[in-house]
């Protein structure tokens, strides 16, 4: 028997792992400090009424005879598959049921994707950047090239010709930075795509708090994007399904290489390793579509953006320079007075016992900045910026 020798080219452990374990060992030394985390994305305010009481319904079905439901579609239920087209009408974008695969969440999506491509493709990934798509990449042995997401550039990479990639990577809005691109910009993505034969795998995981209308949800509201790009959505950010677990591909029929439609290969790779997600999941994720689930998600993440503000506020005060927290629920901020990332990770979790990211987990253009979410609680979240306008720049 061999191991996949690839995963020992993989740091020690996921980041958000490490950092878990870090506040963990600091909460075993000091049981007395009130730790507040505003690190991983993970949301504090509950499912909301509608998603809670279709749920109930559902499990009540489930509890019947006449109603029960056993295995369901591997690519998810058609009542949500249509209630998702419905969505993305509203942007103009016409989507056929079958080309929406619901699942557990982007998170997996995006990992098992990559069982539809070749390993001797090349993939393009923007530094910074969320961790599993590098990770996964490397697990598979394939050949990464980066590019650079900074300042300059508003975090937001273009195109360069210089590059050959088969497979691109953009997360708009985007994680860690929160930069979201505009139209113009995706098309010359899509442009490029289209003209290297290469395909875009667009996270966009936090479409739900962009409030800038002018800015783009999806990448098929461009152009030619169906020929080239496979959207990956998420009902974790939008309607706090962290520990319920639903997301969503979509893989568009017109999108093919060498004539083979990946529609074809995906639906192949679900029916044959994935069992579909729970029914009562999917009519929770349903109800988020209905006018009272969408008037009440979309108040969940005006608390979240107040909380966004309210930490650029003290940002602004200490005079620290930050982008971020106007279309996306993290704030990325420069690590004051030259430290490091991981130096100020500590400092902060020492002196204001507050637990950010350190931005170079998520790349090495991140070094010398710091994440933090504006997912936490109202209290912590002016406790944490009441400690740090103590402790000053
Ligand atoms: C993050 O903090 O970057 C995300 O919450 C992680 C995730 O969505 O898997």
């Amino acid at each position: 028997m061999n191991i996949n020798q690839n995963y020992l080219n993989l740091k020690e452990s996921y980041l958000f792992s490490t950092i878990a374990k870090k506040v963990e060992d600091y909460k075993k030394q000091n049981p007395d400090k009130n730790v507040i985390r505003l690190g991983i994305g993970d949301v504090t305010l509950p499912l909301c009424p509608a998603v809670t009481e279709a749920m109930e319904k559902a499990v009540k079905e489930m509890g019947k005879k006449e109603t029960f439901r056993g295995y369901g579609p591997e690519q998810g239920y058609g009542f949500l598959a249509s209630a998702l087209a419905a969505y993305y009408q509203k942007r103009n974008v016409s989507l056929e049921e079958h080309e929406i695969f619901i699942s557990d969440g982007a998170k997996s999506d995006l990992g098992n994707i990559l069982d539809i491509f070749s390993v001797d493709n090349t993939v393009l990934i923007p530094d910074p950047v969320y961790p599993v798509y590098v990770d996964t990449n490397i697990m598979a042995g394939r050949n990464i090239l980066y590019m650079n997401a900074t300042a300059e550039n508003g975090f937001l990479p273009l195109p360069d010709e210089k590059m050959d990639a088969d497979i691109i990577y953009l997360c708009s809005p985007n994680n860690p930075t929160g930069a979201v691109y505009r139209k113009e910009q995706l098309q010359k993505w899509v442009e490029y795509a289209l003209e290297h034969k290469a395909v875009i795998l667009f996270d966009a995981a936090y479409e739900a708090f962009i409030q800038d209308e002018s800015l783009p949800h999806s990448i098929y509201e461009i152009e030619g994007a169906k020929k080239c790009a496979i959207e990956f959505g998420s009902f974790s950010k939008t309607a706090g399904f962290t520990g319920t677990r639903c997301g969503y591909t979509v893989v568009p029929m017109e999108l093919e290489s060498s004539g083979v439609a990946l529609n074809r290969l995906w639906l192949r790779r679900q029916t044959t390793k994935f069992n579909g997600v729970p029914y009562i999941v999917q009519r929770g994720a349903e109800a988020v579509f209905t006018e009272e689930g969408h008037r009440q998600t979309r108040q969940a993440i005006a608390y979240y953006l107040e909380n966004a503000k309210i930490i650029g506020r003290a940002l602004n005060t200490l005079g620290i320079p930050y982008t971020g927290g106007e279309n996306s629920p993290y704030i990325w901020m420069q690590c004051p007075d030259g430290m490091t990332s991981w130096d100020y990770f500590d400092y902060l979790l020492e002196k204001a016992n507050v637990v950010g990211t350190p931005g170079a987990g998520f790349g090495n253009n991140g070094e010398g900045f710091f994440r933090l979410t504006s997912f936490g609680n109202r209290e912590d979240v002016l406790e944490a910026t009441r400690r740090m306008e103590q402790l000053g720049k």
